[in-house]
């Protein structure tokens, strides 16, 4: 079931051990669009990246012997190397927050405590669903945010550098665990049945989480009674471009038998980062020319136009 398309995208998935120092200097309290409720949900979410990375490498690696498929199994030993670096990289980007005052470690502990009753008590074919559940979700985040760097024209080049490298990264590995799921779990009815409850599960736990922790920070950050900054999160998240909006969005295509993560083809954003990132070897230079790139509506057709500057720091 929703099979037949399933290796696209798979001479994608290439893994760059890239290390981006992280420091108060780079990560500002306020790093998404010099905005608390927005860098907040944004925090929200990262504080469970380290965590939920190692946790779908680890759900992976439990499925590889189970794999039928050798380049599924290729796919996913790549996605693993891919998530154990973008785990490392994020960690030290959290523990800023943590210098800043902001206690994303707090937030943190309470999604491994969560992850711990949930990786002992959940099956190995139940854990790879709400990976793949997951990793739906963090591909659409990373396909809203890649057509939009203007976004990030506030946050400091090493750190939008950072995310960027991982939001292609996460592109191009999107439908691995997907794959990883149906090849291990068998396909069919079965499998159909176990990606809905997983699609659930990761509903019913993720958005109360996402939304427990930024209050939580927010709170602490005393930021709470900001209204001017709650208007300009509603805005992003909801309207322009409506990240969130857009998440919501794609959670009704996942219940489709035929649903296939490479249904949505944006590989054609990420060839623009890619290219530059080949050629010059810098990923401040690649968010660059993506930042460059010509907007266009349906991204499956846009032309990979490349202008890399020679220079920073003129946004
Ligand atoms: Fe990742
Ligand atoms: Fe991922």
């Amino acid at each position: 079931m929703a099979l037949e398309n399933r290796k696209i995208g798979y001479d994608e998935v290439v893994t760059r051990d890239l290390h981006f120092p992280m420091n108060t200097g780079n990560v500002a309290r306020h790093w998404f669009n010099n905005d608390p409720w927005t860098t907040h949900w944004m925090n929200a979410i990262l504080a469970a990246v380290p965590d939920g990375e190692r946790w779908v490498m680890n759900s992976a690696r439990r499925q590889l012997e189970k794999l039928a498929d050798p380049e599924v199994r290729r796919a996913a030993l790549e996605f693993i190397r891919q998530e154990r670096i973008h785990a490392r990289e994020h960690d030290e980007m959290n523990a800023v927050g943590v210098q800043h005052g902001v206690p994303i470690n707090k937030v943190e502990g309470v999604f491994k405590l969560i992850r711990k009753q949930l990786q002992h008590r959940l099956s190995d074919d139940m854990q790879s669903s709400i990976a793949a559940a997951f990793e739906h979700f963090t591909a659409i985040i990373s396909s809203v945010l890649l057509e939009h760097p203007e976004l990030f024209d506030d946050t400091h080049p090493e750190l939008r550098a950072m995310l960027y490298w991982h939001f292609v990264e996460e592109t191009e590995h999107k439908s691995v665990s997907f794959d990883v799921f149906v090849d291990a779990s068998g396909g069919g009815l079965r499998s159909y049945r176990l990606r809905t409850s997983g699609m659930l599960l990761a509903i019913a736990l993720g958005f109360p989480i996402m939304i427990g922790n930024q209050t939580y920070l927010l709170y602490k950050d005393r930021q709470v009674f900001n209204l001017r900054s709650a208007a300009h999160m509603a805005k992003v998240l909801f309207f322009r471009p409506g990240i969130l909006s857009k998440v919501l969005g794609g959670v009704f295509p996942y219940f489709s038998p035929t649903f296939h993560p490479w249904d949505d083809d944006n590989r054609a954003v990420i060839r623009v980062w890619k290219r530059a990132y080949e050629q010059t070897g810098d990923p401040q230079k690649a968010f660059k020319a993506l930042r460059n790139r010509r907007p266009t509506k349906q991204h499956a057709e846009a032309p990979p136009t490349l202008t890399v500057e020679p220079a920073w720091g003129q946004a």
